[in-house]
């Protein structure tokens, strides 16, 4: 199992959530990534844990001010980056371009949707990974493993009637290792979260519950 930790723009030490989301990744060997805000970037990767960009913009070089370049995620440490999420929404060509942007620069890709059916239109864009996120769940209590358990099988089957190569994150709500067991259990291959860790007290003691049953 992937987990992807999105500190969108939360109140919170990034260096030190990604030097203790390094530490339980090594401990317990399960693939744990960190997306950072963009400034952050290179000071996350420097604590060598697996780092992500929130977003990329769908530009190459050039007059694009204010744009997050792939090209400069990447040269900042950046291994991959998040696409499309419901609070960065994107039209289909500014997804596809953002695709080209990433693989320009040699970043993998996990686009973001919140039913079957925008799964299946990105999944034809050939992305790394998608994450089904059902946006009323973002942030609340209940996780979309069990609040919404059908959508994650849905998002499964449909991505798989396009291409079974593309595995499937879903998010929401995620922040238990029961959350994460029912999620593989529900055919994902991964879980996207933030507020369970980013606003957490202890993030150290979340991460290791969340991992602890897929370890
Ligand atoms: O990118 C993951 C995020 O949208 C999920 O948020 O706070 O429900 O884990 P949260």
């Amino acid at each position: 199992m992937f987990v992807l930790l999105n500190l969108k723009a939360y109140d919170c030490d990034p260096v030190a959530i990604a030097e203790t989301t390094r530490e339980v990744s090594e401990d317990s060997g399960v693939r744990i990534a960190v997306a950072p805000q963009s400034a952050r970037l290179e000071a996350v990767a420097e604590t060598g844990v697996e780092t992500w960009a929130q977003h990329v913009a769908p530009v190459d070089h050039g007059s694009h001010t204010g744009s997050a370049l792939a090209d400069s995620a990447a040269a900042a440490g950046a291994s991959g980056t998040l696409l499309n999420h419901s609070e960065k929404r994107r039209r289909l060509a500014d997804i596809d371009g953002g695709l080209e942007a990433a693989e320009r620069a040699g970043i993998v890709t996990v686009v973001c949707a919140n039913n079957r059916e925008q799964c299946k239109a990105v999944a034809a864009f050939g992305p790394d990974g998608i994450a089904i996120e059902p946006p009323a769940l973002i942030g609340g209590q209940q996780s979309v493993s069990t609040a919404d358990p059908d959508v994650v099988t849905e998002a499964v089957e449909a991505v798989g009637e396009i291409d079974d190569s593309i595995p499937v994150l879903c998010g929401a709500g995620i922040s238990t290792g029961e959350d994460v067991e029912s999620a593989r259990d529900l055919g994902a291959s991964g879980v996207l979260l933030a507020s369970g860790v980013a606003k957490a007290e202890e993030p150290e003691s979340v991460l290791r519950d969340l991992v602890a049953p897929v370890a």
